[in-house]
Formats: structure tokens, sequence, C-alpha cells
């Protein structure tokens, strides 16, 4: 389908195609209170140095709070977190009510659960068109090593077998 022509719900479906993890970005606002944002642009970009990405859509109401925040934690979430992902996707407060969070590096908040975590300080924020992409350096990480939460076509995948895993 021509770019200058195609339909944005195609275009969506299209995307969905490619399978992410699910992930949920932790940081605190200035003033020191806790944000989180349900993502899937999460990526590895550099080993050395460390860098990953995600980008974040300026219509979130945390937007400003995240492209300001100088740490953030990004948490991978296992396959059993589908409630803590549709929390965290929602908009508004409230989103840490009963989650009794552990803290990171600069005092931000960590899940207490995830498959993975990944500790970062910001190091770049890009335009990206209708988001901000927000590039960090890992500081720390943890795998727990659970599999993870697995997303594509709008649904999650329903039995994820164990992937097989080369030495
Ligand atoms: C699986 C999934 C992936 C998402 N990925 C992103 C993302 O990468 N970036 C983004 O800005 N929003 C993403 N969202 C949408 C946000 O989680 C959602 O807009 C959230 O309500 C924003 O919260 P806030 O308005 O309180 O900041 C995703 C939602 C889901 C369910």
């Amino acid at each position: 389908m021509l770019l200058n022509k195609f339909d944005s719900a195609e275009y969506r479906r299209a995307l969905g195609c490619f399978a992410t993890g699910v992930a949920v970005v932790t940081a605190l606002d200035s003033a020191g209170e806790k944000i989180g944002i349900t993502v899937n642009s999460f990526n590895s970009v550099s080993l050395n140095p460390p860098l990953v990405l995600w980008s974040i859509g300026e219509e979130s109401l945390s937007y400003t709070a995240f492209v300001e925040a100088q740490y953030f934690a990004v948490n991978v979430l296992a396959t059993h977190q589908r409630e803590v992902c549709e929390r965290f996707a929602s908009s508004g407060e409230n989103k840490f009510q009963n989650l009794e969070c552990d803290e990171g590096i600069e005092r931000i908040p960590l899940l207490p659960e995830y498959s993975a975590v990944f500790e970062c300080r910001t190091e770049h924020c890009y335009d990206g068109g209708d988001h901000k992409i927000i590039v960090g350096r890992v500081l720390s990480f943890e795998d727990r090593k659970t599999d993870p939460l697995i997303f594509y076509r709008g649904h999650f995948l329903k039995s994820p077998s164990s992937p097989q895993v080369s030495p």
C-alpha cells in the first residue's frame, strides 16, 4: 500500500504483526510522585555503551514528567502480569495503589514483580513525530528468567511455550 494513501487502522494492524514484549516504565515526577506507563516500544540500541530506547506519545498524561525525568526503570512484564499491563495502560492516577514497590537508583520505583528490570539514566530525548524517543543508559539490570508477556495483533500470546535458548 502506498504510504501517502494508507488507512491508519490498517497501518496499525500491520504494525501489530511485529510481536513484542510488554514493559512498564516507571520514574518519579518533579514532585517526587511515582509515574508509570505500559509500553511495547522498548528496545535495545547499543551493547557498548549499554543503551536502550522507548517512546512516549504526546497524549500521555505523564508525557512531560517522563521527558523531564533523569532516571527511569523498564520493568519487563512476565506472562502472569496482564493485570499490571492493563493497570498501567490506563490514564491517570492511582496506578500504584496496593503495589509495594522497591526503590532503585535515585529512588525510582521498581515493580514488585517483573521478568527483567533495567534501571537507566536518560541520555537523549529525540523528536519522533507525535512521540518522543527516550534513550537511556543502563546502569543496573536484573533478569529473573521467568517467561515474558508477549503482545501482538492487539492481544497477548495465549500459552507461550518455552523458547529454545541457544547456549
Ligand atoms: C501493550 C501496550 C503497549 C503500549 N505501548 C506504548 C508505548 O510504547 N508508548 C506509549 O506512549 N504508550 C503506549 N501504550 C499506551 C499507554 O500505556 C497508555 O496511553 C497509558 O494510558 C498512558 O498513561 P498516562 O496517560 O497516565 O501517561 C501502550 C499500551 C499497551 C496496552
